[in-house]
């Protein structure tokens, strides 16, 4: 079954809104035929959602957010919710990227909550998942990243899991310039599919499309997405510049 090309770009805490204003202007017109093919989303941090929504709208480009969280509303002071996200037009988010697991000390158990909130308000979750380099070098990647499905997707039934998308993220590989041979990424994102089979089911597990990130650019990109179960990317430093991030669009 062939799963529609899916490539976000991940733009971290950079790019206020006069950045923000520019970039959109010049990406759009730069990947304006690529639509049928590939499913591109900028994910701006939350002060630049709202402009970039109206300058989106009706180029086919998506945009979401990095991070939300899984209540409703209420005093969970410098938090953003899913609905908030889904009323300035955000139709994706980003959840657990290693950045947040590390940094921001988030757990699969959070996580967990975070994916289920998102799907039950009609927003497609990106899960990041992905081994440091001690665990890949100390043979633990399979054990790792089961670990990390099995927890973040603890609350997410087989219905809602048709719209959820998986990042393979390998920390390692993370704005160091390192990036997974095809062939590494190839057997994680193999991997990563065996699981959902083993969670879900391999119907399932067929459909669901699983981005690889880590250092992706428009030198690597081709080769990677190329293998038959890496359904795109999700690309952090080559995402800043708008002629980079559409070579990497349009690299297939
Ligand atoms: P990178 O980041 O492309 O700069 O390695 C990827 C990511 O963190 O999603």
């Amino acid at each position: 079954m062939k799963r529609k090309l899916v490539i976000g770009g991940n733009w971290k805490m950079n790019m206020g809104l006069k950045e923000t204003k520019e970039y959109v202007e010049s990406f759009v017109p730069l990947v304006k035929d690529s639509a049928s093919t590939v499913e591109t989303i900028i994910f701006p941090p939350f002060p630049s959602l709202a402009v970039a929504s109206e300058l989106l709208a009706g180029s086919g480009v998506f945009f979401g957010a990095q991070n939300m969280y899984y209540e409703e509303k209420g005093a969970f002071t410098g938090e953003v919710s899913a609905s908030m996200l889904v009323g300035c037009g955000a139709t994706h988010v980003i959840i657990g990227h290693s950045e947040r697991r590390k940094i921001f000390g988030e757990t699969d158990e959070l996580i967990s909550l975070k994916v289920k909130k998102a799907s039950e308000t009609g927003l497609i979750p990106i899960l990041c998942i992905g081994e440091t380099r001690e665990e890949r070098e100390s043979g633990k990647m399979e054990e790792v990243v089961r670990k990390q499905l099995t927890g973040s997707l603890a609350r997410t039934t087989l219905a809602e899991m048709e719209n959820v998308i998986i990042a393979y993220e390998p920390v390692w590989a993370i704005g160091t310039g390192l990036t997974a041979t095809p062939e590494q990424a190839q057997d994680a994102h193999e991997f990563v599919r065996s699981i959902l089979s083993d969670l879900y089911s391999s119907d399932l597990a067929a459909k669901v499309r699983i981005q690889y990130g880590g250092s992706v650019s428009p030198g690597n990109a081709k080769e990677l997405f190329n293998q038959p179960d890496i359904d795109g990317g999700l690309v952090g430093g080559a995402s800043l510049d708008p002629v980079s991030f559409s070579k990497i669009v349009l690299c297939t």
